[in-house]
């Protein structure tokens, strides 16, 4: 048995949908921990470029079971969208699975989100408007409804009854918007139940089976460990744990089982929707990034905020995900930089910091201290070893190594799944 867990190191975006795909060759399931359709993981293949929101980006391979975890908040009218958009595609989604414990985004989570995010007024956090904050607080407040209450029609009716007298209040007295209509939501939930019963079950016990039997699993993450609801930039935060730990609940196993953990991360930083980020370019050179590696977002086509490497941020996140291995991507971007800057401490009302603050008010006040290395002008986009690498980009990776405390185990230089080094192998089971 080999259990791998591949995360996102920064704040979310860092090709985590690349390495699962890639990584994904050798496994026989790959189970999607937590999240919604606010994560868009971007997959490009030989069938072509695909933004998964829901699905594992481990549906590519006709061996491969794909589950949608305990975890994960799902939207029936995405996931349906997602399934067909699959299929015209000629990708079998038949293996795929959606565990009955999983919530279900519902039309007054995505109003909520909306008219929540306007209350906030300038606080806005710049959420997905996904409906991702209500639906876990809903979670939490035993106020949801679950993925197997759809295979009730009686039971979905009177878990969505209850639910809605408590969401029509909110939304008429608090908000003075209009109150949502009983009938209609059972009609088109009732039907999304009818469509997706065959994928729902409980999918613990299938990969506890399958755990049992020796088989090989990815658990793949949404978002990154700096949108942590704990250990994030609070409140600029999601509202699902992205990390490691969260993979064993998220897909229904316990922490001794998970072999190794592949942290994602992109070789600058990038930020979409409000809070701090030290790092962060407004100038050219974060125009420049952002032009030359399309850094806009998946799920809202948002520009992203980029900037350079956050070296503070990132042995953080090695630390708080427990990380074993690195998964360091777009190292292509920096092709032909004169220079390039890593941020290794912060300064802070006239002191040093080299760890993370708790606090967002406190890391906003922070400046980056960075050290600055030699570019290289090649093309790296055709490499495919590490000894192939400049010296210069040899030099930056090792220096990452060093300030993370963590080993790189994959490069990857372009979008495309083929366009990887393997540094060390990742796959326990190699
Ligand atoms: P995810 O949410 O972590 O799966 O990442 P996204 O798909 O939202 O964003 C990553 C973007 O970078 C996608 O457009 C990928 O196709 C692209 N990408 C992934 N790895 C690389 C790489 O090494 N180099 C370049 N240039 N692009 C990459
Ligand atoms: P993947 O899986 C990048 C960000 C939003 C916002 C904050 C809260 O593709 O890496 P939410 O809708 O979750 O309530 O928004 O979190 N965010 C992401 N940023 N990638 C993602 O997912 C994200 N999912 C949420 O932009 O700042
Ligand atoms: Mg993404």
């Amino acid at each position: 048995m080999a259990i791998v867990a591949v995360v996102g190191g920064q704040w979310g975006d860092e090709g985590k949908g690349k390495i699962v795909d890639l990584l994904a060759e050798r496994a026989n399931m790959v189970v999607r921990f937590s999240g919604g359709d606010n994560a868009g993981h971007t997959v490009i293949n030989p069938y072509g470029e695909f933004k998964l929101h829901l699905i594992p980006s481990g549906i590519f391979y006709p061996e491969v079971t794909c589950i949608i975890g305990t975890g994960v908040a799902v939207n029936p009218a995405v996931l349906l969208r997602e399934i067909e958009e699959l299929e015209r595609h000629g990708i079998d989604t038949g293996r795929l699975l959606v565990s009955d414990r999983a919530h279900l985004i519902m039309p007054y989570h995505l109003l909520l989100d909306e008219l929540e995010e306007k209350q906030r007024n300038k606080g806005a956090l710049g959420t997905t408007r996904k409906g991702i904050g209500p639906v876990y607080a809903d979670k939490a407040a035993r106020l949801g409804i679950r993925a197997g209450e759809l295979l009730d029609k009686d039971v979905f009716y009177r878990r969505l009854q209850t639910a809605l007298e408590f969401k029509n209040i909110v939304l008429t007295r608090a908000y003075e918007a209009a109150p949502l209509s009983l009938e209609e939501i059972y009609e088109s939930y009732r039907q999304y139940g009818e469509q997706l019963a065959p994928f729902i079950c409980d999918t613990a016990s299938v990969t506890r089976e399958a755990m049992a039997r020796g088989k090989m699993i990815l658990l793949e993450g949404a978002q990154g460990a700096l949108l942590d609801p704990d250990f994030g930039t609070y409140p600029y935060v999601t509202s699902s744990s992205p990390l490691a730990g969260a993979a064993c609940i998220g897909a229904g196993l316990g922490p001794k089982e998970i072999d190794r953990v592949v942290g994602v991360f992109k070789a600058y930083n990038t930020r979409v929707g409000a809070g701090p980020m030290p790092t962060e370019l407004k100038d050219e050179t974060g125009d420049f990034i952002r032009e030359k590696a399309h850094e806009y977002g998946a799920t809202t086509g948002r520009p992203r905020r980029c900037g350079w490497f956050d070296a503070v941020a990132g042995r953080f996140a090695v630390q708080v995900d427990g990380l074993s291995d690195i998964a360091l991507t777009h190292l292509d971007i920096y092709d032909g930089f004169g220079s390039i800057k890593i941020c290794t401490a912060y300064t802070c009302d006239g002191e040093t910091l080299t760890t993370f603050p708790s606090d967002s008010s406190v890391l906003e006040k922070c400046q980056p201290v960075y050290e600055e290395m030699e570019g290289w002008q090649e093309s790296m986009s055709d490499t495919r070893d590490f000894e192939g690498l400049p010296k210069e980009a040899r030099d930056y990776l090792r220096r990452l190594e060093d300030l993370l405390s963590c080993p790189i185990s994959l490069v990857s230089v372009g979008p495309d799944r083929k366009q990887v080094i393997s540094v060390k192998a990742i796959h326990p089971w190699v």
